[in-house]
């Protein structure tokens, strides 16, 4: 019993160690996959170097929660839909149902508006507009209703925003209008105090303020730039960071020796490729390199006594 106990346990961190170590060698170590809980695939990075260049820097992964950062300010991912292309994020300082906070502007860079702005089913409720808002008088047309709902109706629908009825005594004006608007109006040109965002709203017919969904709902689009055939051949995406042109960066490279741009991992020889050097910083290709030596020391020893113990 005990030596067929000892050699099953023995079998079993073989198993182990080659699962960890084949893990290590598959998975690209230089791009993280995951922020957390949301998996983090092209075309976004979280290291710099991995993702599409077009994405660089926009996200940020903390200890607890991913963000997508922005000129005016920095705003929590809530989930990342990869089959819709679709991010949709909170931007907490944002008046809600439930808390009344004053406005400031919702700024992405020109890259961003044109990579990845808020979809069509995203509507801006700018609130307690003044007589003179440009929403009011000739840009009255970029204000809308949405499945049949008025803006008005947010006045009576939730707690917070009840507050401009009760302190004004009047139902102050306001606009459901798109990312254009303010895109191009600031929220001062407006002359609105407060904007909230909902996502989603072709789905919100019949459904009260109350229960809608806050936040914006960002579309993408996926540069071409031959991810899938680099994936297919077991890289991953990413760039280089001085001339964010293309890089596939294959998982495993033991040799320094290509620097070069790469669209198939297969095409310079299994195992060969752009690999460590492809945009990270010294600093992170020294930290990996104990870790092959260590997995190679492991599949060495599972080799060598495996045998024995088997
Ligand atoms: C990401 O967040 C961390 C911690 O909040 C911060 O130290 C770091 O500078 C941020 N990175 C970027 C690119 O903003
Ligand atoms: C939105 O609906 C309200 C209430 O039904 C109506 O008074 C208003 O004219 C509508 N606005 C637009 C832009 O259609
Ligand atoms: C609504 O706007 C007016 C100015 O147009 C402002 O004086 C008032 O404080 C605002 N209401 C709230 C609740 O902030
Ligand atoms: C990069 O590619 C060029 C042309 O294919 C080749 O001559 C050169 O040796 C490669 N450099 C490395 C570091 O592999």
């Amino acid at each position: 019993m005990i030596p067929h106990t000892s050699s099953t346990l023995i079998f079993n961190s073989h198993f182990t160690i080659l699962i960890l170590l084949s893990n290590f060698l598959l998975t690209n170590s230089l791009c993280r996959n995951f922020c957390n809980n949301i998996p983090i695939n092209y075309p976004f990075g979280i290291d710099d170097g991995c993702g599409a260049a077009q994405f660089r820097r926009m996200l940020n992964c903390s200890a607890n929660d991913l963000f997508f950062l922005t000129p005016s300010g920095i705003y929590k991912i809530q989930n990342i839909d990869y089959e819709k292309k679709t991010v949709v994020i909170f931007d907490p300082s944002m008046s809600t149902c439930s808390i009344l906070q004053p406005h400031h502007d919702f700024i992405m860079t020109d890259i961003q508006s044109a990579t990845i702005p808020p979809s069509p089913d995203t509507v801006f409720a700018l609130m307690n507009c003044s007589i003179d808002s440009p929403v009011l008088n000739h840009y009255k047309s970029l204000c809308f209703n949405f499945s049949g709902h008025s803006c008005d109706e947010l006045y009576g629908g939730c707690s917070s925003f009840k507050l401009f009825h009760i302190l004004s005594n009047t139902t102050p004006a306001c606009c459901f209008t798109t990312y254009g608007t303010v895109k191009y109006m600031s929220m001062n040109i407006l002359d609105c105090t407060h904007y909230t965002s909902v996502y989603n709203v072709d789905g919100l017919k019949g459904v009260a303020p109350l229960d809608w969904l806050y936040g914006m709902k960002l579309g993408y689009s996926v540069p071409d730039l031959g991810c899938v055939q680099c994936v297919k051949s077991g890289g991953s995406c990413g760039f280089d960071v001085e001339t964010e042109a293309f890089l596939c960066i294959c998982s495993s490279s033991s040799s320094s020796s290509s620097n070069n741009a790469t669209r198939d991992c297969g095409a310079n020889g299994a195992g060969r490729g752009s690999g460590m050097s492809a945009g990270k910083s010294d600093t992170d290709a020294a930290a990996a390199a104990p870790l092959l030596v260590i997995g190679a020391a492991a599949a060495a020893f599972v080799f060598f006594l495996g045998p024995f113990f088997s």
